[in-house]
């Protein structure tokens, strides 16, 4: 009998969604570019299952119920461009083509476009939870036109991760949206992870922890409802991790440059494009461009001195580290509101009516920064789709009112020490930022008056006005 649905592309995502979709009651049939690969993962992973292979696309379409539903697991980019091309002459009306990777969702809102009005569907789907996730249940976030999601619908709300209200995945919105909402998961992402890395470069460097005692710091920080999530959970496992070789923590034997592969730089590009102010995710994408050049690093460090590093209090471990557990914490809440923020003005921006309680709803489960803070987050937007920044929201407002001190001791701590914490330092600007009602743009306004004559507003009259001020 025909297939329920087809991958395209047996990396390890394709192939562990297949297993996935396998174990839920879908059958299907797997291409590769290299059959080689098929053969491999049917005698391997997939023997035994309702998997089949195919040779070519030919092959491959034959062997699928329709409508089709066709996966693509491939990398980001001109590859899908050109699968989409290679597979267009055998797909009939009605075919479904679902792009799983980390696609740009411009390149997603284009594809949408072209393949709809070919009487295809398209639909582009961030897909979380790396090679674990996809077997064991992801957070999908796809968008396209509702009739196409409607044609995956079962399949996905039972291939996701299944949270305390219902599956992770939904709906997100039309054309490139659901890449879109990916892309700022990713932001997201990466803001916790160096938020995370700060932390530790401050207990290792200030405090002189061990890698088995700052593990145990995050085991105490993923007890709390403010912390409890999968980054600080492998964080721990991370800083717990020895090397096989002599024993020594395996962390300080990594490389201190660190990759990437887009979705942090669109998010911000995105904001930037869009008004959207995400200094912490801003901070954590230059921290990984900072970190990348290394050699200028080595070299800088024998030129440029700063302060001799120098102890200041970041709570005990007894305390869980309060003041840096107080930095930690509004920093990852800081990263989540700035991604909030951004959804919200993209949402007008693009159409894209996203709802931002039931992106929160799915991120609960099966993803990277899956936490349980968005718990509080969704109740935030369930009580005010419309809220502005998280922030304010009444329980957020008493984390930061109550934190903010600590983060700024840790903040002026680490300045004195010469330690960069740009995440912390940035998260303590944005919300001082936002929590003041005059700032000094006024006299950039005077000063782009008096060269340019670009006009300024007044706070005491309406209109609109021009000084001379140079006579
Ligand atoms: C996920 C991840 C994953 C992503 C990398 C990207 O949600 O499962 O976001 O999709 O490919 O983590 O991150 P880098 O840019 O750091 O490689």
């Amino acid at each position: 009998s025909k297939a329920h649905f087809g991958l395209i592309g047996l990396g390890v995502m394709g192939e562990n969604l297949v297993l996935n979709a396998e174990r839920n009651g879908f059958s299907s049939v797997v291409y590769n570019r290299t059959y080689a690969k098929t053969e491999e993962f049917l005698k391997g992973l997939g023997s035994d299952k309702a998997i089949q292979g195919a040779k070519d696309l030919q092959d491959f379409v034959d062997k699928l119920e329709r409508p089709r539903r066709i996966l693509m697991m491939i990398k980001a980019g001109s590859a899908i461009d050109a699968v989409i091309e290679q597979i267009s002459p055998y797909l009939q009306e009605g075919d479904l083509l679902i792009d799983g990777g980390n696609s740009e969702f411009r390149d997603t809102e284009r594809r949408v476009a072209e393949l709809e009005s070919k009487s295809f569907g398209y639909i582009g789907m961030g897909v979380s939870g790396g090679a674990k996730g996809a077997l064991e249940g992801p957070s999908m976030m796809p968008g396209g036109t509702k009739t196409s999601y409607e044609a995956i619908e079962s399949l996905v709300c039972k291939m996701a991760a299944q949270v305390e209200d219902g599956p992770c995945v939904t709906y997100i919105g039309p054309g490139g949206s659901g890449h879109f909402v990916k892309t700022v998961h990713n932001g997201i992402e990466y803001g916790i992870e160096q938020i995370l890395a700060e932390a530790y470069d401050l207990m290792k460097r200030v405090g002189g922890m061990t890698g088995t005692q700052m593990a145990d710091v995050l085991a105490q920080w993923n007890a709390t409802e403010e912390l409890s999530s999968y980054l600080v959970e492998i964080t721990e496992v991370c800083l717990r991790t020895k090397d096989p070789d002599d024993g020594s923590d395996l962390v300080e034997k990594i490389m201190d440059q660190a990759g990437q592969k887009g979705t942090g730089l669109w998010t911000v590009v995105s904001a930037l494009e869009l008004g959207a102010s995400v200094p912490t995710i801003y901070a954590s994408l230059n921290g990984r461009v900072m970190s990348s050049m290394k050699p200028q690093r080595i070299t800088a460090e024998q030129i440029l001195h700063g302060s001799a590093i120098k102890p200041f209090d970041l709570g005990s471990s007894a305390d869980g580290m309060a003041p840096l557990m107080d930095a930690v914490v509004l920093s990852c809440m800081a990263s989540y509101a700035q991604g909030m923020e951004l959804l919200r003005i993209a949402s007008a921006e693009y159409n894209y009516n996203l709802h931002l309680p039931s992106i929160a709803q799915i991120w609960k489960g099966g993803c990277i920064i899956r936490s349980r803070l968005l718990k509080r987050i969704q109740d935030a937007f369930n009580a005010d789709p419309q809220l502005s920044n998280l922030l304010i929201d009444p329980w957020f407002a008493e984390q930061v009112n109550r934190r903010l001190p600590g983060l700024a001791k840790v903040v002026a701590g680490a300045a004195e020490a010469g330690i960069p914490v740009p995440c912390f330092s940035s998260t303590l600007d944005y919300i001082n930022s936002y929590r003041t009602a005059r700032l000094p743009q006024n006299l950039v306004q005077a000063m782009r008056d008096c060269f340019g004559s670009h006009t300024y507003q007044r706070v005491d009259k309406e209109g609109t006005f021009h000084t001379e001020w140079l006579d």
